[in-house]
């Protein structure tokens, strides 16, 4: 945490605002990243199951493939929270009063603009700070807010938030928001970790905004991760491409298929990719050869599904003090407000 910046550049604002300020703050450290990843995925290979890391997921091609997820009808998580934000952002922004919107993995930042609408109406906004892993997106989505919001300040963080939590700016009262269940995407220790990190880094005027899939009817679900369409599908196996050329892997892609599968005992989808033939893949970068059966499986990412009494103890777990929750009219999704105790 804390590290230095190290490009920290202004982009042009977009759409003729001159009072608009846009930096992009890049923490993430190309090398060193390249490092860490490396290594989760060595470790995660040699783990029985194999799993590789979600980030994989998210380069450009798989950006614009979850954007594509997030319009599917099958997949309702996207709808649930837009409408739960359409219905309760005044709400919000009544409560928090805040000055900076910061918002974790925040991609498009898409549902984030509900929020900023209201905490404009409100007249507290005067900064927001999208927070992605993904550069491109980011770097779009911030120009987009800049162009739409005038007069407030965007300061985009390039990072990790897992290591880079200390780059939110401080100041002013902070709505910290970590919507889409992304939350989700992190295991249980990973998650106890994570929401102390977060607990740690607000002061005690910030709030903690956190959106999270509920658990449901297991056709409902199975059917959000493995749509007729065939694009999360495409998404799961984009990752494969993304290890072939980051990490020197030779994936034979036509050779592996998409699954998805409900996992009663932790209640959570997992996505697999699984061999249609034995196969060795080797991932030249890692110095690693992998041996797979025909019908072989690697994890590719886990997706909790919560009850709110669950969502409620982690926070509480990590110092975090539920203040509101909202769902949607099917009871699909949870957001909840949380603040420091
Ligand atoms: N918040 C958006 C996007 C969710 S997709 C929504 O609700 O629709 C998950 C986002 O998290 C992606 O943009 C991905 O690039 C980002 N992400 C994944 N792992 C990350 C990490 N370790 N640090 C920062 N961002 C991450
Ligand atoms: C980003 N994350 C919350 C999505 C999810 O639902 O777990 C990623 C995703 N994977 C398959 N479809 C969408």
């Amino acid at each position: 945490m804390n590290a230095p910046a190290d490009r920290l550049g202004a982009a042009p604002p977009v759409g003729g605002d001159t009072t608009s300020t846009c930096t992009i703050d890049v923490r993430l450290d190309g090398a060193a990243w390249a490092t860490h990843l490396a290594e989760a995925t060595a470790d995660g290979l040699r783990s029985i199951p194999p799993w590789t890391p979600p980030v994989w997921f998210y380069d450009d091609v798989g950006s614009v493939l979850f954007d594509r997820i997030t319009r599917l009808d099958e997949y309702y998580p996207t709808r649930a929270e837009r409408s739960i934000l359409a219905r309760h952002a005044d709400e919000i922004a009544g409560i928090t009063v805040a000055t900076t919107l910061a918002e974790l993995g925040s991609g498009t930042s898409e549902k984030t603009t509900l929020l900023l609408d209201a905490l404009t109406a409100g007249g507290s906004l005067e900064r927001v700070v999208p927070f992605d892993v993904s550069e491109a997106v980011l770097r779009s989505a911030a120009e987009e807010i800049a162009g739409r919001y005038p007069g407030v300040a965007v300061h985009a963080v390039v990072g990790d938030f897992h290591e880079h939590l200390g780059a939110l700016p401080t100041g002013g009262r902070t709505l910290l928001a970590f919507l889409g269940s992304t939350i989700g995407n992190l295991d249980p220790a990973e998650r106890s970790v994570f929401l102390r990190n977060v607990c740690a880094a607000l002061s005690s005027d910030d709030w903690f905004l956190l959106g999270t899939d509920l658990v449901k009817d297991r056709s409902r679900l199975l059917a959000a991760y493995d749509d007729p369409a065939g694009v999360t599908a495409a998404f799961n196996l984009n990752a494969l491409a993304v290890m072939n050329r980051e990490l020197g892997a030779d994936f034979d892609i036509p050779a592996w298929s998409h699954r998805a599968v409900f996992d009663e005992e932790h209640r959570r989808i997992e996505m697999h990719v699984v061999a249609g033939a034995d196969q060795m893949v080797r991932l030249a970068s890692l110095d690693l050869e992998v041996h797979v059966h025909d019908g072989g499986w690697i994890r590719t990412e886990i997706s909790t599904k919560f009850t709110s009494e669950q969502v409620a103890e982690e926070l509480d777990a990590a110092g975090l003090q539920t203040v509101e929750v909202w769902t949607d009219d099917d009871g699909d999704f949870l957001v909840t407000l949380a603040r420091r105790r």
